[in-house]
C-alpha cells in the first residue's frame, strides 16, 4: 500500500509538468483527488488495515494529498498569471504606428462642371441666383409661353404634386423668378444651375431626374450677337481655344428666334467621327432671345428692353469634357468611378 501511495505521489508530480493550461490543470485534480481517484480508493480501503498500521497509512496518505495539492495550486497561480500576460498581449496597441488618415472626398463631377461653367459665367459679369425643384405650373410653363394644353408640354412630361405644383422639368423657371424679383432693374445677367425631372425610361443618355444650367441676360438693346458673342466665350473657355460653335435654327415657346448650338467636336476637332455622327459638330445646347411675352408676363417693358437666353444639360457637358459614356455613373456613387475627378481644391 505504501509502495501505491508513493508511486501516486510520483505519477500525479509527472503529469503536472506536461500541464499547459487551467482546464488541463483541473482535468488533473479531478484525476488525482477525484471520488473515482487512487487516493480516494485508498483512503477507503483503510478500514481493513490493522490499528497500528492504519494512523501510518493515514498520514502518508495525507502528506501525498497535501504534497500534490500544494503542487497544483502553486502552478494555478502560474497557469493564471500566464492567461492574463497572453490576453494583455493580444489586446496590446503599437503606439507608434502612425495613424490611420481620413480620406478626403473628391468634388462630385456635375459638381466639378457646374463650378467651371459658373466660373466663367461669372467672369462674363453673371449673377448665379437660386431658385426651386418643386415648381408651379406656372412658373414651369405658362410664363414661360407653354400655356395648358400646348402641345409642346408633351415633351416635357413629369412627376405632379398637384394640378399645379410639380417637379420642374427645365431650370427656365428661374428666369421668370428672377425678372418678377428684379423688374424694371436692367442689366439682370443672371445664371442658375440645378435639378430637373421629367418622366423618362433611364438608360446611357437619359435620366428621370438631370441638371441644368440657364443663363439669362435682359437689358437695353440686347442682340442675337450678344448671345453668339457669350455662347463663344463660353465655348472657349470650357473647350479650348480653337472653338468654333454654330447656331442652328430650332423652336423653344420662351425665345424667338430661337436656336439649338453646336460647338466643334471635341474629339475629332471637326473631321467627323463617330461621336459627332461624322458631322463634326456637337449639340451642347438651346438658347434664344427671350421672347416678347414672356419679357412683358414677367413684368418687363418688351418695348424697351430685350434679352437672351441660354438652357444646357449639365450631364451632357461633363460627358463630353470627360468623356464618360454613361450618364448613369453619375448617381450610382461608384467610388472608382468617383475617384478619379479628385479634388482640385
Ligand atoms: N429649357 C429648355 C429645355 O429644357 C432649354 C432651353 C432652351 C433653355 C432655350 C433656354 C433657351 O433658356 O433659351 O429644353
Amino acid at each position: 500500500m505504501k509502495e501505491q501511495v508513493e508511486r501516486i505521489q510520483k505519477q500525479g508530480l509527472e503529469q503536472l509538468v506536461n500541464i499547459r493550461s487551467l482546464s488541463e490543470l483541473t482535468e488533473l485534480r479531478v484525476g488525482c483527488f477525484g471520488k473515482k481517484s487512487e487516493l480516494t480508493t485508498l483512503s477507503r480501503a483503510m478500514g481493513a488495515l490493522s490499528k497500528a498500521e492504519r494512523p501510518v497509512m493515514g498520514q502518508l496518505i495525507n502528506d501525498v494529498r497535501r504534497k500534490l495539492e500544494e503542487v497544483c495550486g502553486e502552478l494555478e497561480q502560474q497557469l493564471k498569471h500566464d492567461e492574463r500576460q497572453a490576453a494583455l498581449l493580444d489586446d496590446a496597441i503599437d503606439v507608434t504606428l502612425p495613424g490611420r488618415k481620413p480620406g478626403l472626398g473628391s468634388e462630385h463631377p456635375l459638381m466639378r462642371t457646374i463650378r467651371e461653367i459658373q466660373d466663367i459665367f461669372v467672369g462674363l459679369g453673371f449673377e448665379v441666383v437660386e431658385g426651386p425643384e418643386v415648381e408651379w405650373d406656372y412658373y414651369n410653363f405658362e410664363a414661360l409661353n407653354l400655356p395648358k394644353n400646348h402641345p409642346a408640354r408633351d415633351m416635357q412630361d413629369t412627376f405632379y404634386i398637384t394640378e399645379e405644383i410639380l417637379m420642374r422639368t427645365q431650370t427656365s423657371p428661374v428666369q421668370i423668378r428672377t425678372m418678377e424679383q428684379r423688374k424694371p432693374e436692367v442689366p439682370l445677367r443672371i445664371i442658375h444651375a440645378g435639378r430637373v425631372y421629367r418622366r423618362d425610361d433611364d438608360d446611357a443618355t437619359h435620366s428621370h431626374a438631370f441638371m441644368q444650367l440657364e443663363a439669362l441676360v435682359v437689358d437695353r438693346g440686347v442682340r442675337m450677337s450678344d448671345l453668339k458673342g457669350t455662347l463663344l466665350a463660353f465655348a472657349r473657355q470650357m473647350f479650348g481655344p480653337e472653338q468654333q460653335i454654330r447656331l442652328r435654327p430650332s423652336f423653344f415657346p420662351f425665345t424667338e428666334p430661337s436656336a439649338e448650338v453646336d460647338i466643334t467636336c471635341i474629339l475629332c476637332r471637326g473631321s467627323g467621327c463617330r461621336v459627332c455622327k461624322n458631322t463634326g459638330w456637337i449639340e451642347i445646347l438651346g438658347a434664344g432671345m427671350v421672347h416678347p411675352r414672356v419679357l412683358s408676363m414677367a413684368g418687363y417693358d418688351s418695348e424697351q428692353v430685350q434679352g437672351f437666353a441660354v438652357g444646357m444639360g449639365i450631364e451632357r457637358v461633363a460627358m463630353l469634357k470627360y468623356g464618360i459614356e454613361d450618364i448613369r455613373t453619375f448617381y450610382t456613387n461608384d467610388i472608382r468611378f468617383l475617384r478619379q475627378f479628385s479634388s482640385k481644391w
